[in-house]
C-alpha cells in the first residue's frame, strides 16, 4: 500500500519519502522508484511528511518511532483492515483500528481510508479509474485533515465520500473485511470494490412513500 499510493502522489508531484524498519530497505525503495522520492527509516519519514500513510497494521507508533511526538498535528492516514480469520468467519468491529491507532496518537489527526479496495486497483489510477467513480471512505474527526486526504484521493482519480467522525471507521473496516471476502472468499477478484451511487429521483411515487421517522433525510 506505501509503494503503491507512495508512487502515485509522487506522480502527481507530492513530495514522496518512503518509510522501512531500516534505512537501507527505505533508500532502496526511492532509489528503484526515482520520482523525486526518498527514503529511509519510519521516524525519518514521519518527520518529513505533513501527511502520513500508516500501513503497520495492530503496531502502537510508539513502538517503531524514536520520537512518537514526531506524530503531533500531522495527518495520519489509516488504510489498515483485520487480518481476515479462517473461514471468512469475521466478528462485528465494536472499535476500529483507527480509533486505537488515534488513541495512541492523539495529537494526531487520523483520517481512515482506502482500506475498501485492493492494491491491484491503484494499477489504473489515474485513468480509467476517473471514469468509474470509485469511492474512498474517509472517516476522522479533524474536518481540516479529512479534506487534506479527500484531494489526494481524488487526485489519483478516486471519488472521496466524507463518512463522517473517526468512530465510523468501524463501519468502513467492516466494509474492509467485506469487500475482501467478495474478492478473495467469493472469488470476484481484485479489481472488484465498493462504491455508493446516488440515482436520479423516480419521476412519480406509486408505492405509498415514505413513512415519518425521527431520522433526517436529504
Ligand atoms: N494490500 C492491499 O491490497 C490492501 C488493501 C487495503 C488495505 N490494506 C491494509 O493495509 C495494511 C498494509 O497492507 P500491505 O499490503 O501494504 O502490507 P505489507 O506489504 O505487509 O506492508 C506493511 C508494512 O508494515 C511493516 N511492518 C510489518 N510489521 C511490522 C512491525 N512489527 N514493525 C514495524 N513495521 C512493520 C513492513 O515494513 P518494512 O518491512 O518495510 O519495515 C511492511 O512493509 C494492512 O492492514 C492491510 O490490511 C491492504
Amino acid at each position: 500500500m506505501g509503494r503503491s499510493l507512495g508512487i502515485l502522489w509522487a506522480e502527481q508531484g507530492h513530495q514522496v519519502f518512503f518509510g522501512a524498519r531500516t534505512q537501507e530497505k527505505g533508500q532502496q525503495l526511492a532509489e528503484q522508484i526515482g520520482l523525486n522520492t526518498q527514503g529511509g527509516n519510519n521516524t525519518e519519514a514521519a518527520e518529513f511528511g505533513d501527511v502520513l500513510l500508516y500501513t503497520i497494521r495492530g503496531v502502537n507508533p510508539a513502538e517503531i518511532l524514536s520520537t512518537p511526538d514526531v506524530l503531533d498535528s500531522k495527518v495520519l492516514i489509516d488504510c489498515n483492515n483485520f487480518e481476515i480469520p479462517a473461514e471468512f468467519a469475521y466478528e462485528p468491529v465494536t472499535y476500529s483500528l483507527a480509533e486505537t491507532l488515534a488513541d495512541q496518537v492523539p495529537n494526531a489527526k487520523v483520517v481512515k481510508a482506502f482500506n475498501t479496495m485492493a492494491q491491484e486497483v491503484f494499477e489504473l489510477s489515474p485513468q480509467p479509474l476517473d471514469q468509474h467513480n470509485v469511492s474512498v471512505f474517509l472517516a476522522g474527526d479533524d474536518a481540516t485533515a479529512k479534506k487534506a486526504v479527500a484531494q489526494l484521493a481524488q487526485e489519483i482519480g478516486f471519488n472521496p465520500i466524507d463518512c463522517g467522525p473517526l468512530r465510523q471507521a468501524r463501519l468502513l473496516e467492516s466494509l474492509g473485511d467485506f469487500i475482501r471476502l467478495m474478492i478473495i472468499g467469493q472469488g470476484m477478484g481484485p479489481y472488484a470494490t465498493l462504491s455508493v451511487q446516488t440515482l436520479p429521483p423516480a419521476n412519480q411515487a406509486r408505492l405509498g412513500g415514505r413513512q415519518s421517522s425521527n431520522l433526517k433525510m436529504q
